[in-house]
């Protein structure tokens, strides 16, 4: 097999045969001030976090589960766009060594043939309007049988397998994939900012220019996807005219 490419990403993982979640270990890791770059990488999660104070589901050896410690010298509210960037690194991933067309739903669901196959969730540790780090919780269904999703989420959800027509996919290569293509796009945001991102994001998404329902905490916005911000803001268009600014909600196609 060839060498990873990074100097960072994936240069350093600890692995876990079983944890509740990689996010918690990497947080605690960060917090002990571990480098940029390090993973937390786990082979089952039995309290896998979702978005939303939802659960993940992680099954034993069906997925990648993982969280990256990133170290940006940014001001905290640029999170969201890390979100942003991880979703387009992935989906370029997963194109280009497996050949499947992805798409994004906002803000970091990526979805094949309309189905849920990879969540991110970032959370961050910031100081004094610094970001001290960023936690990158990658989960993604990659050789997840029909049978071990729970039987509420066989018609939204989907492993990269399955689409593949049920062919075990070796998650160490896909691994490696993303952790360069993560890195590759993690370099040109810091050096260059988020614009082309931000092209490449649209380019890669389902709701924009769509008719949507966005369902946050104050209640349902309806109205069409018109683009998103360059803090990596959802903006709907409702009916009459106004625009809205979506910070965190579920959205309906
Ligand atoms: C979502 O779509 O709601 C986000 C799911 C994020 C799941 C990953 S799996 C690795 C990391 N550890 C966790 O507990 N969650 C994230």
């Amino acid at each position: 097999k060839r060498n990873l490419t990074t100097n960072k990403i994936g240069q350093n993982i600890h692995f876990y045969e079983t944890t509740p979640s990689t996010q918690r270990i990497a947080h605690l890791l960060a917090q002990q001030g571990k480098p940029e770059g390090t993973v937390v990488f786990a082979e089952e999660q039995t309290e896998g976090k979702g978005r939303l104070d939802r659960s993940w589901h992680s099954p034993v050896g069906a997925g990648i589960w993982m969280s990256i410690i990133l170290r940006p010298n940014l001001p905290p509210q640029h999170a969201p766009q890390l979100t942003l960037l991880a979703a387009v690194a992935i989906v370029r991933a997963i194109e280009s060594e497996l050949n499947i067309t992805c798409e994004i739903k906002w803000p970091n669901d990526i979805l094949i043939n309309g189905k849920k196959a990879v969540g991110i969730l970032t959370e961050l540790h910031a100081e004094a309007d610094r970001i001290n780090s960023v936690i990158v919780g990658i989960g993604i269904n990659v050789n997840t049988t029909k049978e071990e999703f729970p039987s509420e989420l066989q018609h939204l959800a989907t492993s990269l397998s399955l689409e593949k027509g049920g062919d075990k996919i070796d998650r160490a290569s896909l691994a490696r994939v993303i952790f360069e293509s993560l890195e590759e796009m993690y370099e040109k945001y810091l050096e260059h900012g988020f614009t082309f991102i931000k092209l490449l994001w649209e380019s890669y998404s389902v709701s924009i220019g769509k008719q949507i329902i966005a369902r946050t905490i104050s209640g349902e916005i309806r109205g069409y996807a018109r683009g998103i911000t360059d803090e990596g803001v959802l903006m709907i268009e409702e009916s009459d005219g106004k625009i809205q600014y979506i910070h965190s909600a579920d959205i309906e196609l």
